[in-house]
C-alpha cells in the first residue's frame, strides 16, 4: 500500500541532518505524501502517531548518537507493525548503529523499512574548506532525495550485519557513557572566553539539552549535561565558545541559528 502521512522525527546540531530532512520532505510532499517535521528535542515519544510512517533523522556521535537521541527512541510506544526509516549524516563512519537500531525497533513491533547513512561535512576535529563542504553538501542532498524515492517505491532496505552490528553497538554506548562521566564533563568543558562574549544568550536558546544557563552577569554557564552537538560552538556570533578537540579552533555550520530554532 502506497505511503501516505510520515511523521519525520529529526535532530540536527549543526545543520547537515536538518538539510538531509528537509531535501527528503521535499521529495515525499511532491510525490503527494503528506510531511510533518518534528524536532526530536521539542516533541515526546509517546505522542507519536502509530497510523503514520515514522522517519528518524539524526547525526552520527561516537559512533552512535547523542544519548538523548537513545532516550527518545527507546521511549517510543510498542507497536503493531507501523512503518519506520532512518537516515543519519556522518562525516565517514558510524560502526553499529544502523544494525542495533533495526533490532530495538524490530522488538517494539515496528516494521523498519529503510535505513540510509549519508556523508555531510565533519562539523568537529578537522573542519574542511569551503568548497570542499559546499560539495560534499550537493552530494549529500542528491542521496537524500534518492533514498526518499527508494522508501516511496517501497526499494529501501535497512540491514543488519551479525555481529559487528551488536560489538559495534556496545563499543559505542561505552564510548557515550565516557562523555557524559563528570571527569569527560569536567575535562572537554565548553565554556564561553568572557573576553569574547557579548552576553547575547543565542547558546541558551540553541542548546538543545537546556544545559547553558545565564548567571547573576548574564554570562552563561554549563551546567555539565553536554552532548557535544557543537550547537553552541558553531553558532556563536562572537566565536566565544571553543571546543579543545577542534583543529585550529575552526567551527561548522550548515545553515543558519534560526532554522534550528524557528
Ligand atoms: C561529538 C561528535 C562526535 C562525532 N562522531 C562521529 C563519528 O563517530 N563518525 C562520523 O562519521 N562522524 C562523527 N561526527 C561528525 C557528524 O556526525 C557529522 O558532521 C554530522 O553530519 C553532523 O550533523 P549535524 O550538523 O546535523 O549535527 C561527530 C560529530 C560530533 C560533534
Amino acid at each position: 500500500m502506497s505511503i501516505q502521512n510520515i511523521d519525520f522525527y529529526f535532530f540536527s546540531g549543526t545543520g547537515n541532518t536538518l538539510i538531509v530532512t528537509k531535501a527528503m520532505a521535499k521529495t515525499f510532499k511532491e510525490n503527494g505524501i503528506k510531511t510533518n517535521l518534528f524536532k526530536i528535542e521539542d516533541s515526546k515519544p509517546y505522542d507519536v502517531n502509530l497510523t503514520h510512517v515514522i522517519g528518524l533523522g539524526f547525526p552520527v556521535a561516537e559512533l552512535s548518537t547523542y544519548d538523548f537521541i537513545w532516550k527518545f527512541i527507546n521511549d517510543l510506544p510498542n507497536s503493531n507493525g507501523t512503518k519506520i526509516f532512518m537516515v543519519d549524516t556522518l562525516a565517514g563512519f558510524s560502526g553499529g548503529i544502523v544494525g542495533s537500531l533495526r533490532e530495538i525497533l524490530k522488538k517494539k513491533g515496528y516494521n523498519p523499512i529503510g535505513a540510509k547513512e549519508i556523508i555531510m561535512p565533519p562539523n568537529i576535529f578537522y573542519i574542511q574548506d569551503e568548497t570542499t563542504n559546499k560539495n560534499k553538501v550537493q552530494k549529500g542532498i542528491k542521496k537524500a532525495k534518492e533514498y526518499a524515492e527508494d522508501i516511496i517505491q517501497g526499494k529501501s532496505i535497512w540491514g543488519r550485519v551479525p555481529i559487528f552490528s551488536d560489538l559495534a553497538y556496545y563499543i559505542s554506548i561505552t564510548g557515550l557513557k565516557i562523555t557524559h562521566s563528570n571527569l569527560n564533563q569536567k575535562l572537554l568543558y565548553l565554556t564561553a572566553d568572557r573576553e569574547k562574549c557579548n552576553r547575547c544568550g543565542l547558546c541558551v536558546d540553541i542548546c538543545p539539552l537546556n544545559n547553558i544557563q545565564i548567571d547573576n552577569e548574564k554570562y552563561p554557564i554549563n551546567m555539565k549535561n553536554c552532548a557535544y552537538c557543537m550547537r553552541c560552538t558553531s553558532f556563536c556570533p562572537k566565536n566565544a565558545i571553543p571546543c579543545p578537540l577542534n583543529y585550529k579552533g575552526k567551527t561548522y555550520r550548515a545553515v543558519m541559528a534560526k532554522d534550528l530554532i524557528e
